[in-house]
């Protein structure tokens, strides 16, 4: 055994909160800071569905709009780092893992590949969240009442035990994003700083 080994895993910090508490955003301001490639899988969903020819377009937008989560053989996140190449300092890989299948898919292809740093978990109310989803004026299929709805069922009902999965293992940061930008960043920066960012 070396040391050298551990230098080739991937440093990963997963984003996960509910629709519209400032997953994107944040990992936005974290990426220019820290040298960090971000990658939401909700993205990478979208660009497959854009990409003409894709077989799996009209099952993507199926899921998105209905608020239900791809299988996960589809939103290959590993695929996303290997083309981002090895000498990236780390991923933010926003919006994965949101359910049980997005975990076991990852754990089959990751195990031994990564250095899972922590979750940053970001908690907003519900009620901001749809003010912030209904106005970002993205054009987003799935931000609209209905869709944000099913959308935060999926993500109480799926996505926050794996956050509680995460907990069990003292992984979880958690901020309460439901507040003025600055302060969320501000937070937000003084948890990568102290996971040694
Ligand atoms: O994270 P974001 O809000 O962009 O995700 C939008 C939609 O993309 C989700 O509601 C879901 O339908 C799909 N998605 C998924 N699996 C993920 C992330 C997003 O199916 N891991
Ligand atoms: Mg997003």
């Amino acid at each position: 055994m070396t040391g050298d080994s551990s230098q080739k895993l991937f440093k990963v910090v997963f984003i996960l909160g509910p629709p519209g508490s400032g997953k994107g955003t944040c990992c936005h301001a974290i990426q220019k800071n820290h040298g960090l490639i971000h990658l939401s899988a909700g993205d990478l969903l979208r660009e497959e569905r854009q990409r003409e020819g894709s077989e799996v377009g009209a099952l993507i937008e199926a899921h998105i709009r209905n608020g239900t989560i791809v299988p996960v053989e589809i939103t290959c996140m590993f695929q996303a780092m290997r083309a981002a190449g090895d000498s990236a300092k780390g991923f933010l890989v926003d919006g994965f893992p949101r359910n049980q299948d997005n975990l076991d898919g990852w754990k089959r292809q990751m195990s031994g590949k990564v250095d899972e740093k922590f979750v940053l978990f970001l908690t907003c109310p519900t009620d901001d969240c749809i003010k912030r989803c209904l106005n970002r004026g993205e054009g987003r299929s799935d931000d609209n009442e209905e869709s944000f709805r099913k959308r935060i069922d999926t993500y109480n009902s799926q996505t926050l035990p794996i956050v509680e999965f995460y907990k069990k293992q003292g992984l979880v940061r958690e901020v309460n994003s439901g507040r003025p930008i600055e302060q969320v960043l501000e937070d937000v920066e003084r948890v990568f700083t102290e996971a040694g960012f």
